[in-house]
């Protein structure tokens, strides 16, 4: 897809892997869509990146369909939903909190799906889509303290395959990415506090290019699963 006049619509675009993948589409001239809950967030991020901001909890289905309609009343169209919003919830097995494993369920995978479930709808319409899940590591191995988060990205790489199924006939590529530890506001969002920038370690640059460089790739092909590591972080 040559990204130039496409429209591209980032959930969680106001911060971190989301705004880097927004900032780059927009260097390439694509149309840029950026949605998150917090307004006061949004609309500064979507100032800095001329970006055009819609308030949306991604697990709330009504601000979902509003958030389409804008599209569709501003756009007329959507060519790739980078599904990116999401946040982390750790805690060892024997102190799992029932309603903090749900919120998180909530947002990465019900909120993925709701994202992906009015898409959909377009794209067939179109014929012709993209989505992007931004997954991660913790979705292809679970550790100590990550069952409730591992659990979402295991499910979040669960959809992506079922959606590549039944999407493929459609032309959307659906597209699975998995990045390690990236330097952003998820560490200190999932209560775990702030941590030391390391200059050997991810920053959500280098999660934006493994996403824009798959999505330039000639909608003939389309690359199903990313995984990003630091080279040899420190
Ligand atoms: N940082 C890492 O190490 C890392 C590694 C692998 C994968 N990931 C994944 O990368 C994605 C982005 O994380 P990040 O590191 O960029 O974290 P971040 O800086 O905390 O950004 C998260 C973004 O998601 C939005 N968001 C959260 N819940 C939402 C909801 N229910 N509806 C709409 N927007 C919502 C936030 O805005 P509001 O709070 O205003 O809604 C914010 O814009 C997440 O899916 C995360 O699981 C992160």
């Amino acid at each position: 897809m040559v990204l130039k006049d496409k429209v591209i619509l980032v959930t969680g675009g106001s911060s971190g892997i989301g705004y880097s993948i927004a900032e780059m589409a927009k260097n390439k001239e694509a149309k840029v869509i950026i949605a998150a809950r917090n307004r006061e967030k949004l609309d500064k991020a979507a100032k800095e990146l001329s970006a055009f901001p819609i308030v949306c909890d991604v697990g709330n289905e009504k601000h979902v369909t509003e958030c389409y309609n804008t599209i569709m009343k501003e756009f007329g169209r959507i060519d790739a939903l980078i599904n990116n919003a999401g946040f982390g919830y750790f805690s060892m097995l024997d102190d799992l909190d029932k309603t903090k494993f749900e919120e998180v369920f909530n947002t990465n995978v019900v909120g993925a799906a709701l994202m992906a479930k009015y898409a959909a709808r377009i794209f067939k319409k179109q014929n012709y889509g993209n989505i992007v899940n931004i997954s991660s590591t913790a979705g292809t191995k679970g550790y100590a303290g990550g069952t409730a988060y591992s659990a979402t990205k295991f499910a979040l790489k669960a959809m992506s395959e079922c959606w590549r199924a039944e999407l493929r006939e459609h032309n959307v590529r659906v597209i699975h990415v998995n990045p390690s530890e990236v330097q952003t506001d998820f560490f200190v969002n999932s209560g775990r506090g702030k941590r030391e920038f390391n200059p050997t370690k991810l920053i959500g640059e280098d999660i934006a290019h493994s996403v824009i460089s798959a999505l330039e790739m000639n909608d003939r092909g389309f690359i199903t699963e990313l995984t990003v590591f630091a080279t040899n972080p420190k």
